[in-house]
């Protein structure tokens, strides 16, 4: 089925992550896909052909397409700041991929401009829309595990250098295991447990020049200049606690380990880079016993990046508002960048700002439906 009136979308950055995104939002009724701009205009041409996206050039050129009223910027991040203010300058709104910018000051002033024009912004990540995170968070509320009292993640593997065909900026300021992969935990446990409200972390960097090992650099060498492996301590406004580890520097993989304790059970939750998943609850077992698994019923229908874009296109439509919000993604920068304070101090630190609360994607909500 075709909408009546679907969202027109332009999407700034044709790089690795702009497949998931652009295969996605072809195929969601609701938006339609306009124009595709980059630095590189030939990859924004070899995506644009490859999606069937009729129009490419660059950056201005999506700005200046007048249908466009949702432009998702998927640029690097030390230039999120600069491209998400640009496209509000255009008078339309923005999703961005994360971080919302590399540092606070970026970040508030581009929710200032946002609000002043009357525009959104949303913030990756989505998948805190997805199946997976929606099974946890409905489990949470109803009190299967009684009251949270604590979450453990890890994030660790060799690091991006591995895959990236141009992962310099995964090492860059912005960047780094903390604010390249911290977004999807730490999202994840803001959206359970509610705001950080402080900090502690310690870091470390296992090598100062790295190396390009696929693509066609493959060999290049590039520097460092962030920590490489943070273990980080939170306390939520609730007086829960979580630990983190988030590491390029592991040679074991074990990524997307997420479990949140309560006093009647402990919750395993779906890798959170990911939109779906098994959720599942263990019981306080008897000495010598393996643990007894209980899989959460879960809810809601698979789809992937590009969510975040679509609840805000009908929220454009429908009114009311979106979910991964641009102040949830300023509190996300606000502790990572908290956590990056205490790893180079060895303080304490405290979050001064504060999460808004994320509503539930309604059970029934059908990402592939027509409400447009
Ligand atoms: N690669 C992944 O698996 C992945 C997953 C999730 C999120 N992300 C996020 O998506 C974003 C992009 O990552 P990527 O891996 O696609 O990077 P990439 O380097 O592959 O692509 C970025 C693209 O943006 C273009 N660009 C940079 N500055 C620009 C500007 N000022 N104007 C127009 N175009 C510009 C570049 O030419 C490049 O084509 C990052 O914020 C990253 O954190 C990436």
């Amino acid at each position: 089925m075709t909408a009546r009136n679907p969202v027109g979308v332009g999407v700034i950055g044709a790089g690795n992550i702009s497949d998931q995104y652009l295969t996605n939002l072809t195929r969601f009724p609701d938006v339609h896909v306009l124009v595709v701009g980059d630095l590189d205009t030939a990859r924004a041409e070899s995506q644009a052909r490859k999606y069937g996206v009729q129009e490419w050039g660059t950056a201005a050129d999506v700005l200046a397409h007048p249908d466009a009223e949702i432009v998702v910027n998927l640029t690097v991040p030390a230039v999120h700041a600069e491209v998400s203010s640009a496209i509000l300058a255009a008078g339309k709104h923005v999703w961005s991929e994360k971080p919302i910018a590399v540092d606070r000051a970026d970040a508030r002033a581009l929710l200032d401009q946002a609000a002043a024009a009357g525009l959104r912004i949303g913030v990756a990540p989505d998948t805190i829309l997805g199946p997976g995170l929606q099974t946890a968070l409905r489990a949470v509320a109803r009190g299967d595990i009684g009251t949270p009292l604590s979450a453990q993640t890890v994030m660790q593997y060799a690091g991006p250098d591995l895959w990236h065909p141009a992962p310099e900026f995964l090492f860059a300021k912005g960047a780094g295991p903390l604010f390249d992969m911290g977004p999807y935990y730490l999202t994840a446990l803001v959206c359970l447990f509610g705001s950080v409200t402080r900090v502690a972390a310690l870091g470390s960097t296992a090598r100062a020049v790295r190396t390009v090992r696929s693509g066609e650099r493959a060999g290049t060498d590039f520097e460092v200049a962030v920590p490489t492996h943070v273990s980080a301590l939170a306390q939520f406004e609730g007086g829960g606690v979580g630990q983190s580890v988030f590491s390029f520097d592991s040679p074991l993989t074990r990524t997307g380990f997420v479990e949140i304790t309560g006093t009647e059970g402990t919750l395993v939750l779906p890798d959170p880079n990911a939109f779906a998943g098994q959720v599942r609850i263990t019981r306080v077992q008897q000495r010598g016993r393996d643990p007894e698994w209980e899989t959460v019923t879960p809810v809601g229908i698979e789809a992937g990046r590009g969510l975040g874009v679509l609840d805000m296109a009908r929220a454009i439509r429908g009114g009311g508002p979106h979910i991964a919000t641009g102040d949830l993604g300023y509190h996300v920068l606000d502790t990572m960048t908290s956590i990056d304070e205490a790893v180079a101090s060895g303080e304490t630190v405290r979050v001064a700002s504060a999460a808004p609360g994320t509503p539930l994607v309604p059970e029934d909500w059908d990402p592939f439906g027509v409400t447009a």
